[in-house]
């Protein structure tokens, strides 16, 4: 029997009778069951967590620093767990989610730092004799309850990354995690319940569609903060009234490899960041551009080396590439890739579905225009092309609806200058790939990429807003 798990709202663990199944994406094996959240069921998480708001907008610092030290040390303590628990459910490898479960309690310690350091700004207002004796002060205050929507291809992480920073502001969230692998937040919500918050600060609770859109559409929420799709994320955003919107989106992620590179390196780091939870990462390495003068001895030993992923079970403790997520997302990226071998595309190893699982694929030849190129991938594929020119590959990695983040193997500091100041995204990553991130550094995308920041700091910035006391001096009589 596969274990029930119950939903998180309002501060109780509840059910309905909408049921939900999470399914092993390697195996098609049920890992555990839970339900559906009704619009009760949302509507009570909602007045709650608005009640709840008025006792954490006056939490002191230590006390929100303190909730979140028993959530990282509760997650810290059951990471194993954690880690089993998202490799079934996400068909992530194992290795990669014990990485994701000491990543999030990393975004948990940083955010017990960052509720210490929500400061302001002392302003001279004394600019014209006219605000003589004159000094602003700014302080940031919570903004109210967040509604949170993040994805499947991190499902603790990127959910930490609006549960971590709504505390440590003092807010309140309600929290829809993926309908692919739910269970992973659903455990999480045991440390919620202990971690010593007001009843209702924090909901979770899978949604459907209908269900889920009011986190988008109710002028209660305050902002809300999505992980997913482009298409997805800018309708929502066109249909959130008024509320503040952050946007984390999809991206081509783009890499260049210069002259003078360091080609090993380039090498071994490509073959991760395209290969990765089968490049269902928003930041997946998707287009390599390769100086003509080092383009075949890179063709020549990727192959090789992409030749050698181990394919297979996630919790093989040996396992690279594990399955996409469902067999609609293999299909489509068999889809594609055939479309652009009928535009002129060359594959040079994999290619092809088989159930869950796409093979680790190597494209060449690829017209920009054809899906696999243009479009977020979110498999494991990589396009190789041969640039003549520095200046060439910037503008073709700036040939994209997307600008997430952009990778550059390079020695020359000129050029690493140059192309911080020309890529069109939200992170240059010099001598690695773009898929690099660590959790407090500011993430986030231009273009259709998205709209603002994550990593902590960042958040909790979008999560306050400045209120500014203006302080007039007044002499003593
Ligand atoms: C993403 O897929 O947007 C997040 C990648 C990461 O956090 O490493």
């Amino acid at each position: 029997m596969a274990k029930e798990y119950r939903f998180y709202c309002a501060g109780e663990w509840r059910s309905s009778d909408q049921p939900l199944e999470v399914i092993n994406p390697y195996n098609g094996e049920v890992v555990g069951t839970t339900s559906f959240a009704t619009d009760q069921d949302l509507e009570d998480a909602i007045t709650a967590a608005e009640r709840a708001f008025e006792e954490t907008r006056r939490l002191q610092s230590y006390e929100r620093a303190a909730i979140l030290e028993r959530l990282a040390d509760g997650l810290e303590a059951r990471q194993e767990e954690f880690a089993r628990l998202l490799a079934q459910e996400a068909g992530k490898p194992i290795r990669d989610a014990r990485t994701e479960v000491a990543r999030g309690v990393f975004t948990l310690r940083t955010a017990v730092e960052e509720a210490k350091r929500i400061g302001g700004e002392l302003i001279p207002l004394d600019w014209m004799a006219s605000s003589q004796g004159r000094f602003g002060v700014t302080r940031r205050f919570p903004i109210g309850p967040i509604a949170g929507i993040s994805p499947f291809n991190f499902p603790l992480n990127l959910a930490l990354h609006k549960v971590a920073p709504a505390i440590a502001s003092g807010n309140t969230i309600v929290l829809k995690p993926p309908t692919h692998d739910p269970l992973t937040m659903l455990t999480f919500a045991e440390l919620i319940d202990e971690a010593g918050l007001p009843k209702g600060a924090v909901s979770i609770m899978p949604m459907d569609r209908t269900v889920g859109d009011r986190l988008v559409t109710d002028p209660r929420f305050k902002m809300l903060s999505f992980t997913g799709s482009p298409a997805v994320g800018w309708d929502m955003k066109s249909r959130a009234g008024k509320k503040k919107v952050v946007l984390e989106l999809g991206g081509n992620a783009g890499v260049v490899v210069d002259k003078d590179a360091n080609l090993p390196l380039a090498i071994s780091r490509v073959r991760v960041g395209a290969f990765a939870y089968a490049g269902q990462v928003c930041i997946a390495v998707q287009r390599v551009y390769i100086h003509r003068s080092r383009y075949d001895e890179f063709v020549e030993k990727f192959v090789a080396a992409v030749k050698e992923i181990k394919i297979g079970d996630p919790l093989d403790e040996a396992t690279e590439l594990g399955p996409m997520i469902d067999e609609k997302a293999a299909a489509r990226t068999e889809d594609w890739v055939n479309t652009a071998v009928s535009e002129g595309a060359r594959v040079l190893i994999g290619g092809k579905a088989e159930g869950r699982f796409f093979q680790p694929t190597v494209l060449v030849d690829v017209p920009p225009t054809s899906f696999v190129c243009s479009r977020e991938a979110f498999a494991p594929l990589v396009n190789l092309f041969p640039f003549d020119d520095f200046e060439e590959a910037l503008a073709a990695v700036n040939d994209s609806e997307y600008g997430l983040q952009a990778g550059v193997f390079t020695n020359r500091l000129e050029h690493a200058l140059r192309a911080w100041e020309v890529l069109e995204v939200g992170g240059v990553v010099i001598n690695d790939i773009p898929t690099y991130r660590i959790d407090h550094m500011p993430y986030g995308g231009v273009k259709d990429s998205g709209l603002s920041r994550e990593g902590l700091r960042y958040a909790i910035e979008d999560m306050t807003e400045p209120r500014l006391m203006v302080i007039n001096r007044v002499p003593d009589e």
